[in-house]
């Protein structure tokens, strides 16, 4: 007998391909399924196990309202900030993520931001889309130099020591800090900061890799913002929570910070539109992990860490053991 599921988002087709043959499962076509719509369909289908992303909140309520059978949901992203995990401990849910396999494409991605943001990608296709049609001088349109520079890395998990790696190979020197120091054969010769505020004077461009949640919330305020030398360029991939947008439009506007690249807003897709109407940013909608390669994995992570818990073998990616 196969397991019964239900994948309450559409995934690339060798993911569907996989649900079919090896799944019992209901499957969101072509368009995300609501919390209600998730519900309906586990309850209709009888399933054991919820494939779900990070669109779909997992929170007190709907952790309630799963019918008894569910026994593991499995999110198809290793930030888990929209997961009530107490209440789903309290329930006996096991919940999975997909922890390594989207690594490489986020720091890829977040240092595709830092790069733009330095060498104001945003204005220059602009520019170009217009027509282009006059010569800038020597001092015009004039971007900071990325290379060499000192990164302030807030975050040395898998992707923020992703980032310090590809900063290497452009000569910068990185900084960091996080809840622990890491073992030395993980820093990569980065310097450590057990205080974010003593990090902040000394980064010329910072880059945030922290979970999202209550603890982060806001971490990037006026404050924050403040302490980071004039001139800055700031760079999110991880959560849009982590940032004060307030505080970000103002230091983005007063010239404080040189630029920005953001991959993560706190509402999302609906994004705070004063964000774009600002020259100085360069703004990409939550793609971190898409690329072909890296969604396949993450679904795949996901069916497997599914597979072994309905098979009654422990989760790979349980988010408590
Ligand atoms: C998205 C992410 O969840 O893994 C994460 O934490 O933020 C992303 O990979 C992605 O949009 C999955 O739908």
């Amino acid at each position: 007998m196969k397991h019964r599921i239900v994948v309450s988002r559409p995934v690339p087709a060798p993911v569907t391909e996989r649900a079919r043959t090896e799944f019992d499962a209901t499957l969101a076509e072509d368009r995300d399924m609501g919390p209600d719509a998730v519900l309906q369909a586990l309850a209709d289908h009888d399933a054991e196990g919820l494939f779900l992303s990070s669109n779909l909140k997992l929170d007190a309520a709907m952790v309630a309202a799963l019918p008894a059978h569910v026994k593991v949901a499995a999110t198809c992203s290793v930030g888990y900030d929209h997961i009530d995990v107490a209440a789903a401990k309290a329930r006996g849910l096991v919940v999975t993520n997909t922890p390594e396999v989207l690594t490489d494409c986020t720091a890829d991605l977040a240092f595709l931001l830092l790069l733009n943001a330095c060498r104001r990608a945003g204005e220059y296709g602009a520019i170009i889309r217009e027509g282009w049609g006059r010569s800038f001088g020597m001092h015009e349109m004039l971007g900071i130099r990325a290379s060499g520079k000192t990164l302030g890395i807030v975050g040395m998990g898998r992707i923020g020591r992703a980032m310090a790696q590809r900063a290497g190979g452009f000569g910068m020197t990185v900084l960091y800090t996080d809840t622990q120091r890491l073992p030395p054969e993980l820093e990569q010769g980065a310097t450590y900061y057990p205080d974010l505020r003593a990090m902040l004077p000394h980064c010329e461009i910072l880059s945030v890799h922290a979970p999202g949640g209550a603890a982060t919330d806001k971490m990037m305020n006026a404050e924050t913002f403040g302490l980071l030398p004039k001139g800055a360029v700031f760079v999110n991939a991880a959560r849009g929570g982590l940032v004060d947008e307030d505080a970000l439009i103002d230091a983005l506007k007063s010239g404080h910070l040189f630029a920005a690249g953001l991959d993560v807003f706190r509402s999302e897709p609906n994004f705070d539109r004063r964000l774009d109407a600002l020259p100085n940013v360069f703004l990409t909608p939550h793609m971190g992990s898409a690329t072909f390669e890296t969604r396949v994995a993450m679904g795949n992570r996901a069916l497997d860490n599914i597979a072994a818990v309905l098979d009654g073998k422990p989760a790979i990616d349980p988010l408590w053991t």
